[in-house]
């Protein structure tokens, strides 16, 4: 942690890496091709105001170039330059209202272009550089104005074929090759991933040592958002889930405003991005500092199934081997606690758990907090390899309106959830600095009573 006054250490991916990633992708394209990407549009909040922009997460993998209004072109072989950035012109007026641009010089200087070109030029320069190549790379159906645009940029190639051009034959998913890309994190990103993890982990431990009852569930993510900013985050991953009572049954909870209650559990989800590589945490604890014995008892079950379900990660084991570790904790536990009846192989066969457990134990983790990769290759779940990055998220959600249990386990609900990375030998727990078991966040809750008392 950074001593107060001193400023914060700023993790980010160095420019190398943009470049390696281009020449990686160049690499695996077929011989006289071409990639176009569009940068994230500006989204319209309402009337004159504007969504905080977020690049698109491939755009930004490749480029690291942080504006809307750009695109870029990947040219393997292009004797002027195999990268080519389009984007907006510096204009004094503009940047006066709206800030810095790049302009095509910083686009060169500071961001590794070959050359780069305005965006308002586009119409009349991309149909020259697509014109001739064989195959095009995008990605299609996700930007729809841009396909269209993309469609354009064609016909106008085409209108010219009586005069000798020639219109690519092809059209290839780019998804494919940069999401497989996307899913083998380098040192650099494991990097970043960790210094989000533990900025996000000082959150949730700000959040557990301000909790009282009466505050509201905005008071508490009023504390996550401060370590998040005051870590250098420009915002959370998703959408902070602070859910106390009742609605920790809500899976994707995010009113965020009701009262926080002696007695109840509050579960909060909440990650920050850095570098636009995400982090994504859960932790459930006690209003009141103290667990009653029926929260601890299905709190304790979970954690059970996590461990077994980190036990259950690491090279050459399967995607889905996690997740069955915590089935198979988590539904022999139900029945001991009498919450489900019957022969435990049985009720794994049936999926009795997702009366409880209606969820999977994770998802790759990275610059999207449900990060791109496939989970099957050839039909058969993917093989962990080190570098992926994943979630192992378990819950046991008991509905307030379930007739089917005693009173007592009624509107439990408990998600315990940590990153993790694939080593060599098992995997790496980035998630680490929260306290996790009963015994430690009782013991942090009551050290922050007794300090502000
Ligand atoms: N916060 C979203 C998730 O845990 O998947
Ligand atoms: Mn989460
Ligand atoms: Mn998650």
């Amino acid at each position: 942690m950074s001593k107060k006054g001193s400023p914060v250490p700023v993790t980010h991916i160095p420019k190398s890496e943009y470049a390696r990633r281009r020449k990686a992708l160049m690499a695996q394209m077929e011989p006289n091709s071409i990639a176009i990407l569009p940068a994230a549009a500006v989204a319209i909040r309402n009337r004159d105001v504007e969504h905080v922009y977020r690049q698109d997460s491939d755009f930004q993998y490749l480029s690291g170039f942080p504006e809307p209004e750009a695109v870029i072109a990947l040219i393997p072989g292009r004797q002027h330059g195999e990268y080519v950035l389009f984007c907006r012109e510096r204009n004094p007026e503009r940047e006066l209202w709206d800030g810095l641009r790049a302009g095509q010089e910083g686009a060169v200087r500071d961001y590794g272009a070959d050359d780069a070109f305005p965006i308002a030029d586009i119409d009349d320069i991309l149909p020259g550089l697509i014109e001739g190549r064989d195959r095009v790379y995008t990605a299609m159906g996700s930007h729809p104005e841009f396909d269209r645009h993309l469609m354009d940029w064609i016909n106008v190639i085409r209108s010219k074929a009586n005069l000798g051009s020639q219109p690519p034959n092809e059209f290839v998913a780019l998804d494919h090759l940069l999401h497989d890309m996307r899913l083998y994190k380098s040192a650099a990103e494991v990097k970043v991933m960790r210094h989000a993890a533990q900025i996000s982990a000082r959150a949730h431990v700000r959040a557990m040592q301000a909790c009282r009852a009466g505050l509201h569930e905005f008071s508490l993510e009023a504390e996550l958002d401060y370590e998040f900013r005051k870590g250098g985050a420009k915002m959370p991953a998703y959408g902070s889930i602070v859910a106390a009572g009742r609605n920790s049954c809500i899976l994707h909870y995010q009113q965020n405003d009701a009262v926080l209650r002696d007695g109840d559990l509050v579960l909060i989800d909440a990650g920050c991005e850095i570098d636009c590589y995400a982090s994504d945490i859960t932790r459930t604890f006690p209003v009141s500092g103290t667990f009653s014995p029926e929260q601890k008892a299905i709190y304790e079950l979970v954690l059970k199934s996590q461990e077994a379900a980190f036990a259950a990660i690491g090279p050459g084991k399967h995607w889905n081997q996690a997740h069955e570790a915590t089935v198979q904790v988590i539904t022999e536990g139900l029945v001991q606690l009498g919450l489900l009846q019957g022969n435990v192989d049985e009720l794994i066969a049936t999926e009795a758990h997702r009366a409880f457990y209606m969820h999977r134990a994770g998802h790759w983790l990275g610059m999207d907090v449900h990060d791109v990769g496939e989970y099957r290759v050839g039909g058969e779940w993917r093989v962990l390899e080190p570098g992926m990055t994943l979630t192992v998220e378990p819950g046991i959600y008991i509905s307030p309106d379930n007739p089917h249990v005693a009173k007592k386990w009624r509107g439990i609900g408990v998600r315990i959830e940590d990153d993790v990375v694939v080593t060599r030998t098992g995997c790496e727990i980035l998630t680490g600095d929260v306290p996790k078991t009963v015994a430690e966040i009782e013991a942090l809750m009551a050290q922050a009573r007794t300090e502000a008392a």
